[in-house]
């Protein structure tokens, strides 16, 4: 095996039965000749370590099932990340290995009573527990592997140009446009232009996915679209009457995932189109987005920023998830208040909720009649799931587009209670202050959610004479406030690159 590269055999995750074969598990050692023989398949294709190193060394697996008998063929290959943000060097050894605890013998106890003899050390750290490391599911941003390299989602680098080395990150919808030089008499051997080029290196997941074709709709040289019936039927460039038709103008990816992250579909949608002799350059257009399977996708409120008049997208943090944990939005992934009715009952209006939309300040409300025999709990538990509904949010997105699995990207929502010294409390009011700051460049500064308090107010409940009743009002209250400091003068010296790493990108360094 070369150099250093029998360490990959420590990351082959198939390999689960101890001295025995695993089927289909390509990179289990234990396995014969003749047990690849009978394999249908390599349920792990690549094996490989970090896949935020810059370069590495990556084992590939498959079948030659023309072979016979069928055999196994084995490569290792050098796996270069072509992200501009990659480890080059892991220099924090301390992350890599798992120190052996010392053994206390006669010459070291002091020492070690010193270290660990306090009140808060226990008798099992946390760093003994072996790290599940191999079954975690790919990292947001991670390139989207494919058989041949990455999935690559041409963009504009370092001009308005197409670059083809843009890697799509997994997680991360992107929507880009660039330019590709293009010339008529050529038009059939330039790769870019043709549907093979986006499809025609499957996925590699947990197994292999192809990329299958969803859609095709053919753009005319007056721009008029139309949908083909009949979608699987590859269309190639070609020159017809002196235009090049079938030229990819667009695509459109959409890959479906489980919530372990195995990515298991992945269909493009493409826009083709003719390029008249006059053209020596097109615009192409390309997007990718991520869908969790049997999940509805949750518009989103603005991109990045919010905008004025969309929903303030909230969600949860799901009970036991570890941490950094994927935020589960609730039904709507909106917050909500207390919906005005026309009958003004509050009772009534259990249930009815409008969304809270960036930027509107609002007051809605409604009129609790309180008679003699209502009693205090229940009542007060009545007002409560009226003033914040079924499921209250603990988290409110802080971009209009934040991304569930985008942890820092979620503010928690700080609620506080304001009640009097009293036997029986009920709550009348609910405020909500949503505080906001202008983010990114001055030119074209994106609204930011930074801070969300919600405060329940409560009041004194009298006990009423029996037979009279009295009516009280209940409110909740929306306020935004732009807290965004005056622009420092001193930024402008200083050239300034607007984008958002991954929150963890530096794992595991310090
Ligand atoms: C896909 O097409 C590109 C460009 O034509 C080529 O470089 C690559 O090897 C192809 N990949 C596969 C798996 O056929
Ligand atoms: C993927 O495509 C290849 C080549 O076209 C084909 O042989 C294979 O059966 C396909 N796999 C699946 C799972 O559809
Ligand atoms: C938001 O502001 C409140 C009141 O100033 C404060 O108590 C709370 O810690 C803040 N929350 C966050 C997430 O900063």
């Amino acid at each position: 095996i070369p150099g250093n590269t029998w360490m990959l055999f420590r990351l082959c995750v198939c390999d689960l039965l101890v001295a025995q074969c695993d089927t289909n598990c390509c990179c289990d050692p234990d396995c014969s000749a003749e047990d690849f023989s009978l394999f249908t398949t390599c349920s792990i294709p690549v094996v490989m370590g970090d896949s935020q190193l810059c370069s590495q060394k990556a084992a590939v697996y498959s079948l030659d099932v023309e072979a016979n008998p069928p055999e196994r063929i084995f490569k290792i290959i050098d796996q270069v990340n072509p992200s501009i943000f990659c480890i080059h060097a892991t220099n924090y050894e301390q992350a890599l290995y798992f120190k052996s605890p010392e053994i206390p013998t006669a010459e070291n106890f002091d020492e070690l009573l010193d270290k660990f003899g306090g009140a808060t050390f226990s008798a099992e750290p946390d760093s003994w527990n072996l790290d599940t490391d191999a079954q975690n599911p790919p990292e947001y941003g991670v390139p989207v592997q494919t058989e041949d390299a990455f999935l690559r989602l041409p963009s504009p680098v370092v001009s308005s140009w197409c670059s083809d080395a843009n890697p799509a990150g997994f997680l991360v919808n992107q929507a880009t446009k660039c330019i590709r030089s293009v010339s008529v008499e050529k038009c059939d051997s330039i790769q870019a232009l043709s549907m093979l080029f986006y499809i025609n290196s499957s996925i590699l997941s947990v197994f292999q996915v192809n990329i299958t074709v969803q859609s095709i709709v053919v753009q005319s040289v007056n721009g008029m679209r139309t949908l083909l019936s009949s979608s699987e039927a590859l269309r190639l460039p070609m020159v017809l009457d002196g235009l090049c038709i079938n030229a990819v103008l667009g695509v459109n990816y959409h890959i479906t995932h489980t919530d372990t992250g195995e990515i298991i579909e992945a269909a493009a949608a493409f826009v083709l189109g003719a390029i008249s002799r006059e053209a020596l350059s097109i615009e192409q257009s390309f997007e990718i987005s991520f869908t969790q399977e049997n999940t509805q996708p949750v518009p989103l409120s603005g991109n990045p920023g919010y905008v004025v008049g969309l929903p303030v997208r909230a969600g949860f943090q799901p009970q036991g998830y570890p941490s950094p944990a994927a935020f589960l939005s609730n039904k709507h992934s909106q917050l909500t208040i207390l919906h005005s009715t026309s009958t003004q009952d509050c009772l009534a209006a259990q249930g009815a909720r409008a969304p809270v939309l960036f930027g509107y300040n609002m007051i809605s409300g409604c009129k609790l009649r309180i008679t003699a025999a209502m009693t205090c709990q229940p009542l007060a538990q009545t007002l409560l799931d009226v003033l914040k509904g079924q499921s209250f949010p603990e988290f409110v997105a802080s971009f209009g587009n934040s991304q569930a699995q985008d942890v820092l990207d979620w503010v928690p929502i700080t609620q506080l209670h304001i009640s009097e010294q009293s036997s029986c409390q009920i709550p009348v009011s609910l405020g909500i202050e949503i505080k906001w700051t202008k983010y990114g460049s001055l030119v074209n500064p994106q609204a930011r959610i930074v801070n969300v308090t919600a405060t329940i107010t409560s009041s004194t409940l009298k006990q009423l004479p029996s037979g009279r009743e009295r009516i009280i009002p209940v409110t909740s209250s929306v306020v935004f406030t732009d807290i965004s400091s005056p622009a420092e003068p001193s930024y402008k010296a200083w050239p300034t690159i607007n984008i958002k790493l991954p929150f963890d990108f530096f794992y595991p360094f310090v």
